[in-house]
């Protein structure tokens, strides 16, 4: 029944504007009556951060930008949401059309230039939260901060106490300069003073973990940098990655190819399980890796965890699949590890991440 409701919804959604058609999705979420998963099989559990996964499989930023939903997503058996990305003042983001799907490719651009509601109404929400599983903030600086670093350190003061998890989000394409963030000196700066905020209220708040977000477009250099970095400041894990400005030559939706803003969904798989798979190389098992980008298959999910990821996260793959995509891909994780008389996906995780690195890079 969940399944035909499913199918027909996503009929439905595809047949309207994509941004309308999201907005109906997290209005869904929110009042549709909605089943109950069952229990997670025990060895889908996964321990990262110091938290307790029931399963490895996560929302990514940008689904609920405003925290809207949080709590339906997990309770349709999600591990974990990562709500926002969420700027201190609200904002209105890039003007519409902003959102587009290339139907023939399973992907999408976006150009929304993180239109947030801002802190005060998020907080409001996730404070009024009564359900006690994972739910991360994904935080980016306001496109006329006068001191972007520090609406980082604001965001994390304020939300420490409420989130499970924050990720520092500075590879978004679509806000003018954020990415140049990632550069050393500038990014040393930003962790120093993003985990010196965290470790001002870790009395209120309690050790909440730290991630870093990056974009799969960096350099191999840039990339040995910003792990260098991460490591030297102590993150607790980073997120590999966001959207992609370039455009693979495979792409057969030619005129929405030219569209401005990041690339998702199928065709980013190749390049983002390369850069998981080197980042994985680089961490050298320090901190746990998010796995995201193009999953939108159990066997696809599958390759993530075996290129780095201890957890993965999905958006467009439930774009073009619907929720059916979560218990898919959890049926196959099941699968594997019963194949394998495996006690748990712990064996997995970068089982195959040396061998991608040998490949020929993604085009
Ligand atoms: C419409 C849309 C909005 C997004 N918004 C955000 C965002 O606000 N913050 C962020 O860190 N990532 C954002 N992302 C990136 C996703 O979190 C994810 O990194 C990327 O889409 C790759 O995963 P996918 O191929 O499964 O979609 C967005 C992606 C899409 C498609």
């Amino acid at each position: 029944m969940i399944g035909l409701l499913d199918r027909l919804a996503r009929r439905l959604l595809h047949a309207l504007d994509p941004e309308d058609a999201h907005r109906l999705a997290i209005n869904m979420l929110k009042f549709a009556p909605l089943l109950r998963a069952g229990t997670d099989d025990k060895r889908l559990a996964t321990r990262a951060f110091g938290l307790n996964f029931p399963n490895p499989v996560g929302v990514a930023a940008g689904f609920d930008k405003h925290g809207e939903v949080p709590d339906a997503l997990l309770r349709v058996g999600f591990g974990f949401v990562e709500i926002g990305t969420v700027t201190p003042l609200p904002q209105p983001g890039n003007p519409r059309p902003r959102l587009f799907r290339l139907d023939a490719d399973c992907g999408v651009i976006n150009r929304l230039g993180f239109n947030s509601e801002g802190a005060a109404a998020v907080l409001a929400r996730l404070a009024g939260r009564t359900n006690s599983g994972i739910v991360g903030l994904n935080i980016g600086a306001n496109k006329d901060a006068p001191d972007r670093i520090l609406d980082y350190v604001a965001l994390i003061e304020r939300f420490a106490p409420v989130a499970s998890y924050v990720t520092i989000n500075i590879s978004s394409p679509n806000t003018p300069g954020l990415r140049n963030m990632q550069q050393a000196a500038v990014l040393d700066d930003l962790l120093a003073r993003v985990i010196d905020a965290r470790e001002r209220v870790v009395q209120r708040s309690g050790p909440t973990p730290v991630l870093l977000k990056i974009a799969p477009d960096l350099s191999l250099p840039d990339l040995d940098d910003a792990v260098g970095i991460a490591r030297s400041r102590r993150v607790d894990g980073m997120i590999v990655g966001n959207t992609t400005v370039t455009r693979p030559a495979t792409l057969q939706d030619a005129a929405t190819a030219k569209e401005a803003g990041g690339l998702s969904g199928r065709p980013l798989l190749a390049l983002a399980n390369r850069m998981l798979a080197e980042t994985y190389v680089r961490v050298e098992g320090v901190f746990p890796l998010v796995g995201v980008g193009g999953i939108d298959s159990g066997e696809a999910a599958l390759a993530k965890i075996r290129a780095g990821a201890t957890l993965i996260q999905v958006y467009s793959g439930l774009v073009f699949r619907g929720l059916g995509l979560l218990d898919e891909i959890k049926n196959a994780l099941i699968a594997a590890v019963e194949h394998d008389q495996m006690d748990d996906l712990r064996d997995y995780v970068g089982a195959d991440a040396a061998s991608v690195t040998a490949e020929p890079w993604p085009r």
